[in-house]
């Protein structure tokens, strides 16, 4: 009895340890994205909060499937590894200036537009010193 009592707890334990895991990939909570800055500030990104306001795959679109509960099993590459660089000329570069050409302009700067056309007094940035902040004089 005693026995079969110690293996369920082992078990719960067990259990218990794997939704941790699941629970605890180290996920970005702000992340500074500078890896093509240049002309231009780096730009403050508030990661976590924007959990609440689209799928991960709104931008993580080559991580088919990827969710909080499965992140930890889920390969995430970083949007760089494809916008530095990129292999095809028609994919967005992020060193572009221009809105249709830049990765991040296309996804930051739309999904923002689209959402001040129903919120008036959103706090989501769309022109280019509210995510470039000017360098103090
Ligand atoms: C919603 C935020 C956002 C807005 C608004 C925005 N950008 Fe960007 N922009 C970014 C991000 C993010 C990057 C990528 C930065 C990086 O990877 O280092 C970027 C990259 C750039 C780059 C290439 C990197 C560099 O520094 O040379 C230029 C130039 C640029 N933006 C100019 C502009 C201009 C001009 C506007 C206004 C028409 C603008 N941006 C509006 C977020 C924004
Ligand atoms: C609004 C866009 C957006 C949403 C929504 C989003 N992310 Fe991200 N995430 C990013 C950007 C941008 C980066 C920085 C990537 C880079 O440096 O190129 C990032 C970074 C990451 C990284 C670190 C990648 C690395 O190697 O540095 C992980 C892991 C990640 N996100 C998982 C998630 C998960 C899981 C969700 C959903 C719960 C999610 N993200 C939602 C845009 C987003
Ligand atoms: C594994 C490579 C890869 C990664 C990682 C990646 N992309 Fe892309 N992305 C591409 C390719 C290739 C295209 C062009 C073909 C297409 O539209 O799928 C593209 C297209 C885009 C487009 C244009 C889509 C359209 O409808 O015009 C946007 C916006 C974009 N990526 C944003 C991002 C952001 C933001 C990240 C990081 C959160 C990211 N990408 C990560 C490869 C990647
Ligand atoms: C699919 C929609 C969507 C995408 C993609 C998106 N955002 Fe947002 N963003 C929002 C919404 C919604 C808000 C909150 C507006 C509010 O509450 O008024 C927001 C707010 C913000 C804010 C203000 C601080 C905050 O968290 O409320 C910043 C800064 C920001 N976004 C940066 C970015 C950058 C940089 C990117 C691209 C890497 C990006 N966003 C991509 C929807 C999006």
């Amino acid at each position: 009895m005693r026995k079969i009592f110690l293996v369920t707890l082992a078990v719960m334990a067990m259990s218990v340890a794997l939704v941790a895991f699941a629970g605890d990939v180290e996920l970005p909570e702000n992340i500074t994205i500078d890896q093509c800055a240049k002309k231009k500030a780096p730009v403050e990104f508030t990661h976590k909060a924007h959990f609440e306001y689209a799928t991960c795959v709104d931008c993580h679109h080559t991580s088919e499937g990827l969710t909080l509960e499965n992140a930890a099993e889920t390969e995430v590459p970083t949007c760089g590894s494809c916008h530095i660089e990129p292999e095809d000329a028609e994919t967005p570069i992020c060193s572009s200036a221009k809105k249709k050409d830049n990765p991040y302009h296309i996804n930051c700067i739309g999904c923002h537009k689209e959402f001040k056309v129903e919120n008036a007094e959103t706090t989501a940035p769309t022109k280019c010193n509210a995510c470039h902040p000017k360098p103090e004089k």
